[in-house]
């Protein structure tokens, strides 16, 4: 399938062939087994899933919304990894050491912020990045905890994740706290260039000259191809200069692909929903490079992730694969120092948080870069959530 073109007067072609998967082993369906479906509807309606008419009656953010009303503000844990693969944004001790404990961030009492876009000068020493797509704030809360220095500017289009994420403790913590360090509001990263919600941001981007850093954490592959390229877009606009934009995705032949694949819930042409209606896509290595053109982006990095996770209990193997990239906007050096890659971590099991208070953890499980658990229509075969130690 061919993406769109960039509508900018710098950028490529696309030349994204978005169908992923061909590689993928093909399982046969098995007949039809009359016991099998009626327990598979009755875990499907436990697991709030939709009918297609159902699905077709909603927009995109109001799946999203009903989702996250659903599975709540834990569903998606921390991503404590990106203190080990963003170490870019690291200061010298999580980049020595990115398993350290990094605390919660913790009101001082000295006052209610208002919570609105912040003004230029608030900014000004600052490390300001931009977290698209940020759900219940799963990436943007550890990368803040990890830096003091950094300011997050948090936007997903469904009104209830935000909700939940400003109902998290550490977000009203910060509000009341001489300097606060992260505001959350409700947006489509793909809506076209003008639109109302993104108009403070991009002045407040164009100000500084433009954001630090931008990131998509299991946001891209929640798109239709065309918002994708509408929201790298967005990406390139708001980057100032050298400028660091980090990607990570599910990637082609993840085991939840293959179960898609098994189930048939893909358009064929690289797009699949889920049963709740959300969408995902898996993305090769070939496919995420094209989506950031020469033009507006230098690569800095671009790899896979991979994980075998073993539910011992059960004995299911999962085999996990992710797409991680870097890349940085054209037009000047790189605003970050180029990084050697972090120690490296056991890919198993729960990496133990050196320093952490015994008692006192808000995040309990793994550590160790448990990555994305949206197993989604993988979790009633695999009760995957309830026993891999991932919360
Ligand atoms: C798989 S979740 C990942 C959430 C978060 N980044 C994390 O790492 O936990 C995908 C998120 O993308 C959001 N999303 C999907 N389409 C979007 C759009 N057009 N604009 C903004 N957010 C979007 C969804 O609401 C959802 O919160």
């Amino acid at each position: 399938m061919q993406l769109p073109v960039l509508p900018t007067g710098d950028a490529a072609p696309l030349p994204v062939d978005l169908t992923g998967g061909s590689d993928l082993p093909h399982k046969h369906a098995s007949p039809p087994n009359p016991r099998k479906q009626k327990r598979d509807r009755s875990r499907s309606k436990r697991r709030g899933k939709l009918t297609q008419a159902q699905r077709d009656a909603l927009g995109l953010d109001e799946r999203w919304d009903r989702f996250y009303a659903q599975k709540g503000v834990r569903f998606y844990k921390d991503r404590h990894w990106l203190r080990r693969e963003l170490l870019e944004l690291m200061p010298p001790a999580v980049r020595d050491d990115p398993m350290r404990w990094c605390a919660p961030l913790a009101s001082d009492g000295t006052g209610v912020a208002v919570d609105v876009v912040p003004a230029t000068n608030e900014l000004a020493r600052m490390t300001v990045g931009l977290e698209a797509g940020c759900g219940c704030g799963s990436a943007a809360f550890p990368l803040l905890r990890a830096n003091d220095d950094v300011f997050v500017l948090a936007t997903d289009f469904s009104a209830e994740a935000i909700r939940l994420l400003k109902s998290r403790d550490e977000y009203e913590n910060q509000l009341s706290s001489s300097t606060r360090r992260i505001h959350a509001w409700v947006s489509d990263v793909a809506a076209p260039p003008g639109d109302a919600r993104w108009a403070a941001v991009e002045a407040l981007a164009d100000a500084l000259g433009g954001l630090h850093f931008l990131t998509f954490v299991f946001v891209l592959s929640a798109l239709e191809a065309a918002q994708m390229v509408a929201a790298v877009r967005r990406a390139a606009r708001l980057l100032r200069p050298g400028g660091l934009l980090f990607f990570r995705d599910y990637g082609a032949g993840d085991l939840a692909q293959r179960r898609l694949d098994d189930r048939g819930q893909t358009d064929g042409a690289g797009t699949y929903e889920r049963g709740e209606g959300t969408l995902a896509r898996y993305f090769s290595l070939e496919e995420v490079g094209d989506l950031f053109p020469p033009a507006l982006f230098d690569r800095v990095e671009l790899r896979h992730v991979e994980r075998d996770i073993t539910n011992r209990a059960q004995g299911v193997t999962m085999n996990r694969r992710w797409v991680q990239a870097k890349f940085a906007r054209r037009g000047a050096p790189p605003c970050f120092e180029p990084v050697a890659g972090a120690p490296p971590l056991a890919e198993t099991g729960a990496a133990r948080r050196r320093g952490a208070p015994r008692s006192s953890s808000p995040v309990r499980g793994a550590d160790d870069g448990g990555d994305d658990a949206h197993c989604g229509d993988l979790a009633p075969e695999c009760g995957c959530f309830a026993s891999l130690g991932f919360d």
